[in-house]
């Protein structure tokens, strides 16, 4: 595989959209192969998983929440990204594995063994080459997503848990500190991508 594997990690409204966004720009304008997709979702099967866990309806217990992830992101591996990186592309992904080791892991309270083997198995442990993670206070990031409207089934849940989602972002890019590239999200947007870009272009540039 000769692709470069990029993911955008952080509480929600910490600007992984608008920030995976201007570097799709980017790449774009570079004239550099990209796919991009998202977790939840991404396939046919992703986005039939991503409704039922953003349904505000439903109350789902941590390990069947967990398996559903799994099952999108398994699926998504082998249709999207694998075949992606195989054409050598730059893929960008909005939210991966690492987003359920800290929900799911750090916020619910999943064993982490549990949780690595299935992640290896549901990704064939492809790992990704960068990791942006958007550091926010959850009270900010909270206060951000809801202006975009509706809160979601996990934009209600508590702010302990959230608090707790965020040292589980921090200690996984403490633990591979080479992979992640750890961002103060209440910068300016500008700011926040020169820092992506820089990454990026350094990622690009060792691979090329
Ligand atoms: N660096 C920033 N400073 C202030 N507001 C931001 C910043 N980045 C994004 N926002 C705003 O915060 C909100 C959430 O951003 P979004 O990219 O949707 O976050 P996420 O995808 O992580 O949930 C949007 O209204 C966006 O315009
Ligand atoms: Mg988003």
């Amino acid at each position: 595989m000769t692709g470069v594997f990029i993911t955008f990690e952080g509480p929600e409204g910490a600007g992984k959209s608008t920030q995976l966004a201007r570097l799709v720009q980017r790449l774009t304008a570079d004239g550099v192969a990209h796919t991009v997709t998202r977790e939840p979702g991404g396939t046919e099967l992703g986005t039939r998983v991503r409704d039922v866990l953003l349904d505000p309806q439903l109350t789902i217990d941590p390990l069947p929440e967990f398996l559903l992830y799994s099952a999108s992101r398994a699926q998504l591996v082998a249709n999207v990204i694998r075949p992606a990186l195989g054409r050598g592309e730059v893929v960008v992904c909005d939210r991966y594995a690492d987003s359920s080791l800290a929900y799911q892991g750090a916020g619910r309270g999943l064993e982490a063994a549990l949780l690595d083997t299935i992640t290896r198995a549901a990704t064939g442990g492809l790992t990704p080459d960068l990791t942006v993670l958007l550091d926010l206070d959850p009270v900010v990031g909270l206060e951000r997503a809801a202006r975009r409207g509706q809160p979601d089934r996990l934009e209600q849940a508590d702010l302990i848990f959230h608090r707790r989602v965020r040292q589980g972002f921090l200690e996984l890019a403490h633990r591979t500190p080479g992979r992640f590239l750890v961002l103060d999200a209440t910068q300016d947007q500008e700011t926040i991508h020169a820092a992506i870009w820089a990454a990026v272009h350094a990622r690009l540039a060792t691979t090329a």
